[in-house]
């Protein structure tokens, strides 16, 4: 199985943005003990800060992973093309929020992924990510 992990913006600085929200650890340092713990799954990460970037990721992952894990960030709450690109692949897609959206700013309880993902997993930290895998599998 193949799964590919897809970052949006300022997600290059877990470890050191708002610890209090997002805790302490990397992505890195996590990407490297989700693999371990799946062994069977061949992982794939990408990261950018940039809107077009993350839309050109999903269109190159999404004829031929068997799963997108997609935390875009701050674009999920204003990204139409985000949103048009997950309609135009056939790979299925699991939204992920490291915090809890819905329990923050108005302004982040609006999404254009959840209307074209498989399913969305937010508020339980990096662990979000695992549970997105384990949902694929
Ligand atoms: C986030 C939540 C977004 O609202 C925010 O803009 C982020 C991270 C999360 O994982 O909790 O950058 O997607």
């Amino acid at each position: 199985m193949k799964i590919s992990i897809i970052n949006g913006p300022n997600l290059n600085l877990l470890g050191q943005r708002e610890p209090g929200i997002y805790g302490n650890q990397t992505f890195d340092a996590f990407f490297e003990e989700l693999q371990g713990k799946f062994p069977q799954v061949t992982f794939d990460y990408f990261q950018s800060n940039i809107e077009g970037e993350l839309i050109d990721q999903l269109q190159q992952v999404g004829f031929t992973s068997d799963g997108i894990i997609l935390n875009a960030a701050a674009y999920t709450h204003t990204s139409v093309g985000i949103g048009d690109a997950i309609k135009a692949i056939d790979t299925p897609v699991i939204e992920v929020h490291i915090s809890n959206t819905f329990a923050r700013e108005d302004f982040r309880h609006t999404s254009y992924i959840t209307p074209n993902a498989k399913g969305l997993i937010l508020g339980f930290g990096m662990d979000s990510y695992r549970l997105a895998v384990q949902s694929f599998l």
